[in-house]
């Protein structure tokens, strides 16, 4: 009999990929929403699959979403949201609130989306939330799978859109090296994890790219010349220093991160068969 795989997250850019390899492995599945109609319009087709509507942040809502699931997989967090929530909240809370369910239905295998180096991370907010359950996770009995990964091509398009401007900018010299990786590749380390004992897993796209580089191949595919000002890091310092003290959590949070992880080197062990140049040219071929 199929494994049943509950989803959490299918509404969002890795989960969305996660989905589809779950549909095209045949896996039973079950993915839980915010808004039921929005998303079953989004897949164009009908779909083998349950749908649960609830919100995790809330957790009488989610009672029985476990039920005869084998492996729960779980891509929640905030990212582009502004549901004036906190990583506390969503990061932390809302799959505190799965995992109950998860161990109150008897779940196998619980497979979770942190961040590469997270772990050594905590002192950012978002870092923070994810490692408490992290932790918990690891305590909780149940087996477990950490996914680490580097940055998402999704984010990489942030590049493209500076490049399509004529000037793309960098924090630093730009030597910083990443392998970001795409949803799909990432997807797939995602449902092999189902079938396999792996506690941990860093991971990353197949090309290490510095972020000069990356500027690079934006410029070319966007048609225009090369041009990147490399702003002083102590310039990146005073602007997060003044974030933190005068705006809230919720704004600074994402900024913090993406400061910080432009100024570290993010190379993770290697998958996947996605070039960043061929999803800078899908971009452009959408407008
Ligand atoms: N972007 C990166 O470079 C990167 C790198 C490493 C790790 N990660 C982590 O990987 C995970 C997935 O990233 P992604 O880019 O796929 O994010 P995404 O597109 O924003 O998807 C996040 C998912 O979480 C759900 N969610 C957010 N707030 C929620 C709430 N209050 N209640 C219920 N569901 C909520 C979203 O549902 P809705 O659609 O209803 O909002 C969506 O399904 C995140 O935890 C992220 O931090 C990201």
């Amino acid at each position: 009999m199929a494994l049943k795989v509950l989803l959490a997250g299918a509404t969002g850019y890795l989960g969305s990929y996660i989905l589809k390899e779950l549909l095209k492995n045949k896996f039973e599945s079950r993915v839980i929403v915010r808004k039921k109609n929005d998303f079953l319009n989004s897949l164009g087709e009908s779909k083998a699959l349950e749908t649960f509507q609830a919100e995790l942040t809330q957790p009488g809502a989610i009672i029985n979403c476990c039920e005869g699931v084998d492996t729960v997989i779980s891509t929640v967090g905030i990212t582009k949201q502004k549901d004036g929530l906190t990583y506390m909240d969503v990061d932390y809370q809302a799959n505190m609130n799965l995992l109950k369910e998860a161990k109150r239905s008897g779940v196998r295998r619980f497979i979770y989306v942190s961040v590469f180096r997270g772990n050594e991370l905590t002192h950012l907010k978002i870092c923070a939330a994810k490692e408490q359950f992290v932790a918990a996770l690891k305590n909780s009995g149940l087996d477990y799978c950490i996914i680490r990964p580097t940055g998402y091509f999704s984010d990489m398009g942030e590049f493209y859109e500076m490049a399509k401007k004529g000037r793309v900018f960098l924090f630093g010299n730009g030597a910083f090296r990443m392998n970001p990786i795409h949803g799909a590749d990432l997807a797939k380390i995602c449902c092999d994890a189902i079938q396999t004992t792996e506690k941990e897993i860093p991971i990353g796209g197949q090309e290490v790219l510095s972020f000069n580089q990356i500027a690079e191949i934006a410029c070319s595919v966007a048609g225009k010349k090369t041009r990147i000002t490399h702003i002083p890091d102590w310039i990146r310092k005073s602007i997060l220093a003044l974030l933190r003290t005068f705006t809230g959590s919720k704004t600074y949070g994402p900024i913090e991160f993406f400061m910080t992880v432009l100024s570290m080197d993010l190379m993770a062990p290697a998958s996947g068969s996605h070039t960043l140049k061929a999803y800078f040219e899908e971009l452009k071929s959408k407008g």
